[in-house]
């Protein structure tokens, strides 16, 4: 077999047929810290779920609350495709909790590592043998299907978790899952273990796999490699502590990496993490594989040259598999190339001096530390295609002190260069932006006395470091009217050019009739 172009020899791997995917995001991802889920919201992913593929949704632990019991209820009664199961401890009231929803699947457990039968249940490994084996007759008596975990199954002695698991075994359970549950593994560990299992037992062997280390999915790979036929995933890896193995990895690297036949439609992923990461709140870091904002994203003048050619050169696979979107990013690192292509892409047409222009404003902003996004660029561009060509009155310097109470007022001192000839002026305002207006004001007076109309400011993107848009309607005494805006970094500096930008266009007016 080969993967990705490297022949990996059949005796190294011992995959199964088919491969099924146990979601767990409405039990173990509600145990994330701050998650909790109404049963409205478990039933709206519970139906992103199904549509997804996933084979077996477990929607929580009936046992807990009322509200989980109903949860069950209205999930099990939608008829969705995925089977639904229930969380019980090795408990007959758990079980009977599960079955009083009509709930046809339970996963039971019981904690066997030595620290939790001493520290936890404070049994011995005969008691919880026992419990493991009344529960799984018990649930089988009612003729559900019975998945047993055998809880930190990773820190348990080798005989013992094999005992276990020969008994639930024997007691006529129909899945063996082998939960990671403190995310021990490693991938040498975790490929031990499973051939130690898959070689003494017989019922399919399924893997539930915490990341506290950040391995979950790479040792969910190697369990399947070895033979593990189920994996227990969550959207977006949400779960206990680090979380669990992340739905979205897992299935894109079965379907891309190996080639396995998955149930799942890879292109409704972005979406269904971007559900849930709203109704969790639990927001997912940009660089976050396949989900992430910068899971397709592009900076940097090489990778964009590449990526313009062929996407390929610089993604593994195309955004519309995991129906996510290609973004060309701007920032110090952009070249000329991405920038032509995102004007284009805009449909934004403008000369090679405007070019310049943008792409200038575009690295000055980047090397100030800020990333562009699509909107910032469009601001920027139509300020620049606003710009009049010749300008008459231009920025020489401008400086500003802000002010409280009676005895400080906000003043700026502007130095102008007016067709050539440098004015200076200082001016108090009600605020320093104010100040600076009227310090304009005062400079052009000899040239044309200018008000202004209208002034509208506009922080384009969020955060205190956002592009800041000012739009301008300025007129002069014969009634000319002219609109001027700019885009920059500081508000006082958008506000100055916005209003030079009019007064320009203004005396261009003037000058044509
Ligand atoms: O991580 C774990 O051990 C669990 C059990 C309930 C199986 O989630
Ligand atoms: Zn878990």
């Amino acid at each position: 077999m080969q993967i990705n172009n490297i022949e990996i020899p059949k005796s190294e791997l011992n995959l199964p047929k088919t491969i099924k995917l146990f979601d767990t995001t409405l039990r173990d991802g509600e145990q994330a810290p701050g998650v909790a889920l109404t049963v409205d919201e478990k039933i709206q992913i519970a139906q992103k779920l199904d549509n997804l593929g996933v084979n077996t949704i477990e929607y929580g632990f009936p046992a807990v609350s009322e509200g989980e019991r109903n949860a069950a209820k209205q999930i099990n009664d939608l008829g969705l495709n995925a089977n639904i199961c229930g969380l019980a401890r090795v408990l007959k009231n758990d079980i009977d909790a599960l079955l009083d929803c009509d709930l046809s699947y339970v996963h039971t457990f019981i904690g066997t590592s030595p620290l939790h039968r001493e520290y936890k249940l404070k049994i011995s490994k005969e008691e919880v043998l026992d419990k493991a084996i009344s529960a799984v007759e018990y649930a089988k008596d009612h003729g559900i299907t019975v998945e047993f975990s055998a809880e930190d199954s990773t820190r348990t002695e080798e005989d013992f978790l094999l005992e276990v698991y020969k008994a639930i075994e024997s007691a006529g359970a129909d899945v063996i899952n082998v939960p990671d549950t403190v995310g021990v593994l490693v991938p040498t560990t975790t490929r031990k273990l499973i051939n130690i299992l898959m070689d003494n037992l017989k019922l399919p062997i399924s893997v539930h796999f915490h990341n506290d280390f950040g391995l979950a999915v790479a040792n969910s790979l190697v369990a399947i490699e070895s033979g593990a036929s189920q994996a227990h995933v969550t959207v977006n890896g949400i779960g206990e502590r680090g979380g669990n193995a992340s739905l979205e990895e897992l299935a894109v690297t079965l379907k891309v990496a190996y080639g396995m036949d998955l149930d799942i439609d890879t292109t409704q992923l972005y979406n269904v993490s971007d559900f849930v990461s709203k109704i969790t709140g639990i927001k997912m870091p940009p660089n976050k594989p396949i989900v992430g904002e910068n899971a397709f994203a592009h900076e940097s003048g090489i990778h964009v040259h590449g990526i313009l050619q062929n996407a390929a050169t610089y993604e593994p696979i195309s955004p519309e598999i995991v129906g996510h979107s290609r973004k060309i990013a701007l920032g110090k690192h952009t070249g000329a190339n991405s920038l032509r292509a995102k004007l284009d892409e805009y449909n934004i047409k403008m000369d090679e001096d405007q070019f310049c222009t943008v792409y200038d404003q575009v690295k000055d902003l980047g090397d100030k530390g800020k990333c562009l996004t699509d909107a910032d660029l469009k601001a920027i561009a139509v300020t620049v295609l606003g710009k009049t060509k010749e300008e008459a009155v231009k920025l020489v310097g401008l400086s500003v002190s802000s002010g409280s109470g009676k005895t400080v007022s906000p003043t700026a001192t502007v130095k102008l260069n007016i067709n050539g000839e440098e004015k200076e002026t200082s001016s108090i305002g009600v605020g320093p932006v104010d100040a600076a207006l009227n310090a304009i004001q005062n400079l052009v007076k000899g040239t044309t006395n200018i008000e202004l109309e209208e002034y509208n400011i506009e922080a384009i993107t969020g955060g205190t470091d956002a592009l800041a848009e000012v739009f301008v309607i300025t007129s002069d005494e014969e009634g000319n009217k002219a609109t001027g805006r700019a885009t920059r970094e500081d508000v006082i500096m958008a506000s100055v050019d916005a209003v030079l930008n009019s007064i320009n266009k203004i005396l261009m007016i003037k000058e044509a009739k």
